[in-house]
């Protein structure tokens, strides 16, 4: 199977996690596209009665243009679920997130989600967190002075994020800084805290005690991982 069908199993795979009546944050990226795509065919065909809130510009677009009823997160007390992509994840289900530069966006859903999925194929699942450069929300006010900060915190190259011959800028107008840690994030909730004290920061891609559970796309197939003490259960 290749990669994008991996993707697109995996997405409507994880839309079964949703059912009528419910809240649910609509995460970033081409796993979760399809997960949106397959709840606006539900809600269309099935009837499927739901809102969303959206991660992005581009998940806000996607889903308007599948049906999906979308509200303001701020009108409402909270979400059942999220369902979104992830860039990494490892054994205890901590997350690297942010490669779509998304990110505060997607903390801000995940954290009123009374539960979260993530959508992946296997090439995310890693030992330890950190071959892929961790993303981070950064003001584009002294942005150079916060990469030195975050370069000094965390012992690495940190380099704004380029779209093409200018700074990428996030759907909240700020910048995102990439943090070439390596394979090290051996600690992820200390490492989370570190990098919130500097001020320059507006929040880092690591989702801590977050998931819940993963769907997981593979050359064999699609399976469903879940976390011990989560709050999903098989
Ligand atoms: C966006 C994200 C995405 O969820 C993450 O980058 C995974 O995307 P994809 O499914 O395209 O690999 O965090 O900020």
């Amino acid at each position: 199977m290749d990669i994008g069908e991996a993707k697109r199993l995996a997405g409507i795979e994880a839309a079964k996690f949703i059912n009528n009546g419910m809240k649910v944050g609509l995460g970033t990226g081409s796993t979760v596209k399809h997960t949106v795509i397959e709840l606006g065919r539900r809600v269309n065909e099935d009837g499927l009665e739901i809102v969303g809130v959206p991660t992005s510009i581009a998940t806000e677009k996607i889903a308007n243009d599948v049906g999906i009823p979308l509200v303001q997160l701020s009108e409402i007390d909270g979400l059942d679920i999220v369902i979104d992509g992830a860039d990494e994840y490892d054994s205890n289900f901590q997350l690297i997130k942010g490669g779509g530069a998304a990110l505060l966006r997607e903390k801000i859903v995940a954290q009123a989600s009374d539960s979260m999925v993530v959508v992946a194929d296997d090439r995310k699942r890693v030992t330890t967190l950190g071959a892929f450069p961790l993303p981070i929300e950064v003001t584009p006010f002294a942005h150079l002075a916060t990469v030195r900060a975050l370069s000094n915190v965390l012992d690495c190259s940190v380099i704004i994020r380029m779209d093409g011959d200018s700074p990428l800028i996030t759907d909240n107008g700020n910048l995102i800084a990439d943090a070439h840690t390596g394979p090290t994030i051996s600690d992820p909730i200390e490492m989370e805290h570190e990098i919130l004290k500097i001020a320059g920061v507006v929040q880092v891609g690591l989702f801590n005690d977050m998931c819940d559970a993963v769907v997981l796309a593979g050359a064999n197939g699609v399976s469903t991982l879940y976390r011990s003490n989560g709050r999903l259960s098989s």
